[in-house]
C-alpha cells in the first residue's frame, strides 16, 4: 500500500557515486533519483555515501547536506523543514512521505529517493504540479457567501461547527495522498483524487460557504468524484494524519442525501 517499486525494466541507470569523506565514522549510502531534462540523458539513481555525523538526523537534513557539502546540483524542494509547507513530499523508501518528518535511521539499509509517482518530473525530485494545482483552483478553494459579513466582525462560527474543519484545514497540500491513488495514476487527468477531495469537503462542510449546492454539483460527474473505489492508500499515506478516504465518503453521503 502506497508503495513505489521500479518496473524490472526501468530505464534508471546506475548513476555517480560520491564515498564519503575520509574518516567518517557513521555513514549511509542515499540512492537518490536524478534526471535534467537539459542534459538528454536516462534518468540515473546516484549513490551518495553520507557522514550521518555531518548532518541532522531527517531525511531532509541528509539531502541539504549533500546539496551543500557534496553536489550542489542536486534539486528539490523545501521550505518549512516542520511538516508546513508540504513542499518536500517525496517517495522515500517506497512511501510517500515528507522529507523533514522522516527520520534517517527509520530506514533500514540504503535510502532510496525517488520523486512522488505518477507525476510529471521538473527535474530530480520536484514534480510538476501544474496540473494538481489547476484541479484545486477549480473547487473554488475559499469562503463563497452572498450574505454581507456584520459590519463589525468577522462571520460568526459555533465551536461545534468549527470543529466540523478539524481534519481537513491541516491539509498542507504536499498530495502524498493523491500520488499513492491508483484511481489518480490512472485517472489524474479528470479524478480530482483524494487532495483536492478533501479540499473540496472542507469548503463544502464550512458553515459559513453559501455554495454548497452549487459545490456538490460541481463534483456530480463520474470522473471527477466517483473515481475513488475506497481503496484507501490515501488515509495511509498522509504525513499529517488526515484521513482524506472519509472527506470523500462524506461528500458522496451528502450526494445521496439529496437525491
Ligand atoms: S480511497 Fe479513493 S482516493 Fe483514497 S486511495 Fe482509494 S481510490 Fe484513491
Ligand atoms: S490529505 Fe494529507 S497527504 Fe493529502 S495533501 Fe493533505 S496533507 Fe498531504
Ligand atoms: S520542508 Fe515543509 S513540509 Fe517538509
Amino acid at each position: 500500500m502506497a508503495e513505489f517499486a521500479l518496473p524490472a525494466n526501468s530505464k534508471i541507470r546506475p548513476g555517480a557515486n560520491y564515498p564519503a569523506p575520509a574518516g567518517a565514522k557513521r555513514t549511509k549510502i542515499f540512492k537518490i533519483y536524478r534526471w535534467n531534462p537539459d542534459d538528454g540523458q536516462t534518468p540515473s539513481l546516484d549513490e551518495y555515501e553520507v557522514d550521518l555525523d555531518r548532518c541532522g538526523p531527517m531525511v531532509l537534513d541528509a539531502l541539504i547536506h549533500i546539496k551543500s557539502d557534496v553536489d550542489s546540483t542536486l534539486t528539490f524542494r523545501r521550505s518549512c523543514r516542520e511538516g508546513i509547507c508540504g513542499s518536500c513530499s517525496m517517495n522515500i523508501d517506497g512511501v510517500n512521505t515528507l522529507a523533514c518528518l522522516k527520520a534517517t535511521e527509520e530506514v533500514k539499509g540504503d535510502v532510496r529517493i525517488y520523486p512522488l509517482p505518477h507525476m510529471p518530473v521538473v527535474k530530480d525530485l520536484v514534480p510538476d504540479l501544474t496540473h494538481v494545482y489547476a484541479q484545486y483552483s477549480s473547487i473554488k478553494p475559499w469562503l463563497q457567501a452572498q450574505t454581507p459579513p456584520p459590519p463589525d466582525r468577522e462571520r460568526p462560527q459555533s465551536p461545534e461547527e468549527r470543529a466540523k474543519l478539524d481534519g481537513l484545514y491541516e491539509c498542507i497540500l504536499c498530495f502524498c495522498c493523491s500520488t499513492s491513488c491508483p484511481s489518480y495514476w490512472w485517472n489524474g487527468d479528470r479524478f480530482l483524487g483524494p487532495a483536492i477531495l478533501l479540499q473540496a469537503y472542507r469548503w463544502i462542510a464550512d458553515s459559513r460557504d453559501e455554495m454548497t449546492g452549487e459545490r456538490l454539483d460541481a463534483l456530480q460527474d463520474p470522473f471527477r468524484l466517483y473515481r475513488c473505489h475506497t481503496i484507501m492508500n490515501c488515509t495511509k499515506s498522509c504525513p499529517k494524519g488526515l484521513n482524506p478516504a472519509k472527506a470523500i465518503a462524506e461528500i458522496k453521503k451528502l450526494m445521496v442525501e439529496r437525491l
